[in-house]
This record gives C-alpha cells, structure tokens and sequence, in this order.
C-alpha cells in the first residue's frame, strides 16, 4: 500500500476493502469512546458491498459496537425497498444481519418510491431528530462512506444537478436527467460537517475521473470535487486500477 495525504492505494481491490473495514471499526470505537454512539452514512452502488460483507463476519463483526452504531444512507435510489436498485436492500443483505443490527438503528428513506419530495423532508426531519438539530443546523456524522460515478458523482449528487446547489437543506430529491428519475440525497454542507469522509473506489473505469479530481487541475468540475469535509480532507482508498492514472507524485509514500 501507498499513501500521501489523504490518498491510500491498494494493490488490490481485496486489500483495499480489508484495510476500509479495519478504519471503519477503529473510526467507530474512536466515536463511541469520544460520544458514545458511531453515526455512519452508506454509500450505496456496488463497491461497498464487500466490505459491509467483511463488516458483518468474523473478525470484524465482534469488535464493531453494533448497538452503539447507527446506520444512515448517504443517498437512495427513488425505488421500492424491495427492488435490486434499492441501496437499503443491498445493505440489509450485506451488513444489516438480524443478529448483529437491531432495526432501530438503521434509518432508511420512506416514501422514496412514490414521493421524492415528502420523502426527503421526512428523511431530514428524522436526522433533525436523531442530532437533535435546531433549523438551519447540519449534523456532524462521524464517518460518511462515499462512492465515485465515472462522471464524478458522489452519493446521488450528478453534475449539473439542482442539488449541487442546495446550502441549506440537508437531504434534497434530486432530479438525475441522465437516468430521467429523481434520487434522495444528503447535500454537500452535510457531507462537509461530517468528521470523516471516506471514498472507497475502486477499478480501471474510475482510473481517469479519480486523476482529475485528485489533481485538481479544473476546480470543481466535477461533483465530487466540491466535497470539502471542514474537518480536513477526504480520504481516498483507492486500488492500483483506480489510482492508475494518478501522477506518480500523488501515490508517494
Ligand atoms: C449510488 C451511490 C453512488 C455510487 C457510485 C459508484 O446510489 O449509486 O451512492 O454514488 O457510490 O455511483 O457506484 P459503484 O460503486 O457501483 O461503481
């Protein structure tokens, strides 16, 4: 494995998965030493899944605080619970098994699949009510995992997309053109209060977006650019095939 700050290359996707869910464990007994509860926002697609897999079996699954721990979703698709596109669904067959997370402590979207809208004002009410927010507060997750579109979204913000722009709400229905349908959203203040911010990527395909995001070359061309955690920066964990277009400079050691 390769660092410089903030960037973490993996010669393997296995690798890179294996080292996330150590931090996640460690980030979360740091958490529940420091507050007494790890709030954690899911990235949803396909990445992620192996390592909420690895969360939930032995070892790891015996040093999480599963009580202590209280799962979010960093977005949702505007699907049924029920259906393959569902990011809740791909969780509760990954990490949410019955014997280690107790229902009351995963806060999904409701309503997603028939009213974007009334569903993103409950999905903030419930997070106003967890981090018991006045108006106009964003809440400080402790860990929130993001993911990296080839078009350089992140969570279900797409560029050129309404919710880039929203600087006051905290969860947005988020119209995608390119998919003709609207996803559910946390917004970028609240990814940039959170105390950590993690992407996981991994594969060629996301070789070129991760080289322009990670070099900087044009500001904030690209959604995931624009995630500047106040805490400092994101870390990226990435594979040898997503950091492979990455100058040399920013895999040194
Ligand atoms: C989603 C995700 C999204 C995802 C990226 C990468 O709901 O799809 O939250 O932001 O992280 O699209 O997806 P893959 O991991 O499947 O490449």
């Amino acid at each position: 494995m390769t660092a410089s700050a903030g960037i973490h290359v993996f010669d393997t996707s296995k690798e890179l998965i294996a080292k996330a869910a150590e931090d996640i464990v460690n980030a979360a007994a740091r958490a529940v030493a420091d507050h007494g509860h790890f709030t954690i926002a899911l990235s949803g697609g396909s990445t992620p899944k192996p390592l909420y897999e690895l969360l939930a079996s032995a070892p790891l699954k015996y040093e999480m605080p599963w009580k202590k721990t209280f799962f979010f979703f960093g977005d949702e698709r505007c699907v049924p619970h029920t259906s393959d596109e569902s990011n809740f669904k791909m969780a509760k067959q990954t990490l949410f098994k019955p014997d280690l997370v107790r229902d009351e402590n995963v806060f999904a979207t409701e309503l997603q699949d028939s009213d974007p809208e009334e569903s993103a004002k409950l999905y903030e009410e419930e997070i106003q009510a967890f981090f018991d927010l006045e108006e106009n507060q964003f809440p400080k997750f402790d860990l929130i995992l993001l993911g990296l579109g080839d078009d350089g979204h992140t969570a279900s913000l797409f560029p050129g997309t309404a919710a880039l722009n929203e600087c006051r709400k905290i969860c947005v229905a988020n119209y995608v053109e390119k998919f003709k349908t609207n996803r559910i959203t946390l917004t970028l203040p609240v990814l940039d209060n959170a105390v950590n911010v993690w992407f996981i990527v991994s594969g060629k395909g996301k070789s070129k977006v991760v080289s322009e995001i990670i070099s900087g070359k044009d500001k904030d061309l690209y959604p995931a650019q624009m995630v500047k955690p106040v805490s400092g920066q994101p870390q990226w964990y990435l594979d040898k095939d997503a950091a492979s277009a990455l100058d040399p400079a920013f895999c040194r050691t």
